[in-house]
């Protein structure tokens, strides 16, 4: 990146191709829009093949330069054909944004359940990652962020597979950054605490819960998708060009806070 101090700071994404994982709904369908808003093309993937077409249509409607295709992350066939189904001629951008959880105490775990949440959140965003590696290093300014997760650095009680795969997720971002440095990759992570999107609700349905997050929450309420999302631009922008390796909390100030005996509400 070339200093030119009398240039404004630049948000454009424009020129740039972004593959967002999960991308139909929550924070994966505000962070399409977010890109493309940007003036990226954006390619999306979810399961659902009748939701990825209506957030497509949904998009264009909107002049946004959208398309998507269906596959399952969790699983290595869906992986491994992707790319030759999308056949992208450039990627500038991937975003691993594809999650699920499953609650249970630790000895209640199946084998399978395990690996379902193993596999749709840390498998997924490291093999796409490997995958897009080709194209990645062929782009002049390239960029992924991990969708993970501030259970990936404290605990939650979100259930113990879910934490292990996000904590695991930041240390990949790590790793990866420091080795695709080399080859002009950054590579970051974003860390939301809860944010109102459908894998969220499920949770903050419940009343007393909701308000013991807010309580537990600096800023006094959950993100929206949309603030999600912007932190996800901002790290693929120029904005951005010497931050790699790094995990942002976008959680309010939960991550910040220990104890503070003065407040009267907590
Ligand atoms: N919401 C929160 O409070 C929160 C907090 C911290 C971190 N996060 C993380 O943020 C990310 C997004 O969460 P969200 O709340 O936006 O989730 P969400 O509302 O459930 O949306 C998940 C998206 O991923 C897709 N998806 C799920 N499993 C998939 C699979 N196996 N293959 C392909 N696509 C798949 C879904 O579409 P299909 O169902 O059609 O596949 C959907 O588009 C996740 O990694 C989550 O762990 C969320």
């Amino acid at each position: 990146m070339t200093d030119n101090p009398a240039k404004a700071p630049s948000m454009s994404l424009a020129g740039r191709t972004a593959l967002v994982t999960g991308g139909t709904r929550g924070i994966g369908a505000a962070t399409a829009v977010a890109l493309a808003q940007s003036g990226a093309r954006v390619c999306i993937v979810a399961r659902d093949a009748a939701q990825v077409e209506k957030m497509v249509d949904e998009c264009r409607a909107l002049e946004l330069d959208l398309s998507g295709a269906s596959a399952d992350l969790s699983r290595i066939q869906d992986l491994d054909r992707l790319f030759d189904r999308l056949s992208l001629s450039k990627l500038d951008m991937l975003i691993n944004n594809v999650g699920t959880n499953i609650r249970r105490g630790a000895a209640d775990y199946s084998r399978e359940e395990f690996a379902a949440v193993m596999n749709t959140n840390l498998i997924s965003a490291w093999e796409l990652s490997r995958l897009a590696y080709p194209l990645l290093r062929s782009s002049s300014d390239a960029a992924i962020v991990n969708v993970t997760s501030v259970a990936g650095l404290t605990h939650l009680g979100t259930g113990t597979p879910y934490a292990m795969s996000k904590a695991a997720m930041i240390q990949m971002t790590r790793s990866l950054a420091v080795e695709w440095a080399a080859d002009a990759i950054r590579v970051n992570a974003v860390a939301p605490w809860y944010t109102d999107t459908p894998l969220a609700r499920g949770v903050l349905n419940d009343p007393e819960y909701h308000a013991a997050v807010v309580r537990r929450t600096p800023l006094g309420r959950i993100a929206t998708a949309r603030e999600v999302a912007c932190a996800i631009a901002f790290l693929c922008s120029a904005s951005a060009s010497f931050i790699t390796g790094q995990c942002l909390a976008v959680d309010g100030g939960f991550s910040a806070a220990g104890f503070d005996g003065l407040r009267q509400d907590g």
